[in-house]
């Protein structure tokens, strides 16, 4: 935000995993211009698709405008004594609007994301109470000022003290039912990227490095006791099997 005011720039929060977390106590969304939800089916909140705009007036009637075929709703004010089918588009919009019944269904999510988060923030003590002894896995870092979203919960494994790689723990913990998932693959690794701009692995060495040891655990509100529990002796159990 120093940098933005020194030369002049707009800061967008990306907000799309950290709902409901705070920065020296303030809420994500209290700090730059814009921030940027994503209420996808898996996120703390959902609206089964699409996300929300957040910021000042000036900014978010310019988004309002974009995100509706570039209509001018003040067009719409202006002549709206001439009759409803009167609107002018003023820019190359898009249809980026959230239809009704997704937004009823996001206000509804809303009354229940406290009891979402203590859910996850339970589920997260219990990981982080099971885990943190165990010198094969890292687990995520708590910063003193973050109060953290718990959208995922990623654990590091530490490669040198297994005789398995991430990949093989991933298939470990399905062989004991257990579903995990990786984020994320780095862009760098993608075709796409990697083919245009000709990029090797090594060529983002942290991104990289890390990319090889972490899992995304089982984490949304409606894990029950047992769930955990067995997310919790699967990891125990592989590390047990396969520790140096
Ligand atoms: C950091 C980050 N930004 C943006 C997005 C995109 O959100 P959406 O799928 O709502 O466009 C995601 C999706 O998970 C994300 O992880």
């Amino acid at each position: 935000m120093e940098l933005a005011r020194r030369y002049d720039l707009r800061v967008v929060e990306d907000a799309a995993h950290a709902l409901p977390a705070k920065y020296k106590g303030r809420f994500i969304d209290t700090i730059g211009d814009l921030t940027a939800f994503s209420f996808y089916a898996t996120k703390n909140l959902t609206t089964g698709e699409g996300g929300m705009l957040t910021g000042g007036p000036d900014l978010i009637e310019g988004a309002r405008i974009w995100s509706l075929h570039g209509m001018s709703r003040d067009a719409w004010k202006r002549y709206s004594s001439e009759g409803s089918w009167y609107y002018e588009v003023i820019r190359p919009g898009f249809k980026y609007n959230m239809p009704d019944i997704s937004a009823a269904i996001g206000i509804q999510q809303l009354k229940k994301l406290p009891d979402f988060q203590a859910r996850r923030r339970e589920i997260v003590k219990r990981y982080n109470d099971a885990f943190g002894e165990l010198e094969e896995v890292q687990i995520p870092v708590k910063r003193p000022d973050v109060e953290h979203a718990w959208h995922l919960y990623v654990i590091r494994l530490n490669l040198d003290l297994l005789k398995i790689s991430r990949n093989q723990f991933i298939e470990e913990l399905k062989a004991r039912n257990i579903g995990t998932s990786v984020h994320f693959i780095p862009i760098h690794l993608h075709p796409y990227y990697r083919d245009k701009y000709g990029f090797k692995p090594d060529d983002f060495p942290v991104a990289y490095r890390e990319y090889q040891r972490i899992i995304s655990l089982p984490l949304y509100p409606k894990m029950t006791d047992q769930d955990v529990q067995d997310v919790i002796e699967a990891v125990i159990d592989i590390v047990g099997v396969y520790r140096r």
